[in-house]
């Protein structure tokens, strides 16, 4: 039986042989990507670093940066506005008014204005049980700090909130801490009530 096929040779003849070839980037791709990175280029450059952010929450690289230890790696500048918004304001409030009945306020509070052995002695051990703060009474747990924070911190820290919101009793001084909590070294456990912070002397 005979093929039905046609004569592939006057095909061949007619068609040229199929090849590959590159085909360029069109220009109009070329020139768009060329327009994005120069302008990636120039909105880098443009853009403002380092300076007061105007928007977001307005921290720059600098106030996010921890304070530089100085020589023998004691940290160089206790901050006590820093150290009571890390570890206070979440409980007392970033205002010191703390919340009525339940955190007892900073303002006025004669435990802050008071006696600083007193005071040291609540943020070295803690405490918990009836306390009264300005004829009101809270029945909370006031957390430790004295493993977190060092004699120089709790200084800051206790200084500031004597003398912030309108505060005005004196600075304590890290010595002043110290000799606290030597003072007070044989105690493992918080302090119950008030009645318990008042035998401290
Ligand atoms: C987990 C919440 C919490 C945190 C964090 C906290 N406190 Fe308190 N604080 C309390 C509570 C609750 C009381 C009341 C305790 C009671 O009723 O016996 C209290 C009481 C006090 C008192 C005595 C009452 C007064 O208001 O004068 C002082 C002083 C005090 N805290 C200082 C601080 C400082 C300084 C810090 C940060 C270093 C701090 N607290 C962190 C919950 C907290």
């Amino acid at each position: 039986m005979k093929s039905k096929l046609p004569n592939p040779r006057p095909l061949a003849r007619e068609r040229s042989d199929p090849d590959e070839d590159t085909r360029p980037l069109p220009w109009f791709l070329i020139m768009f990507l060329g327009a994005m990175a120069m302008w990636g280029a120039f909105y880098i450059y443009t853009t403002p670093s380092g300076e007061e952010s105007v928007w977001g929450d307005q921290r720059t690289v600098a106030s996010l940066r921890p304070p530089l230890p100085a020589a023998g790696g004691v940290v160089s500048k206790i901050d006590g506005k820093q150290l009571f918004s890390a570890n206070c304001a979440a409980c007392h409030q970033a205002s010191g008014l703390g919340l009525p009945g339940v955190f007892p306020p900073f303002v006025g509070s004669e435990w802050i204005l008071g006696s600083e052995k007193t005071l040291a002695s609540i943020l070295i051990h803690g405490m918990s049980g009836s306390l009264t703060v300005k004829g009101s009474n809270y029945n909370g747990a006031m957390p430790a700090f004295g493993e977190t924070l060092s004699d120089a911190e709790l200084a800051g820290v206790m200084s500031y909130i004597r003398s912030e919101w309108g505060n005005a009793a004196p600075a304590v001084t890290p010595e002043a801490v110290k000799a606290q909590r030597d003072a007070t070294q044989e105690r493992k456990e918080p302090y119950k009530g008030e009645a318990e912070l008042k035998s401290i002397s």
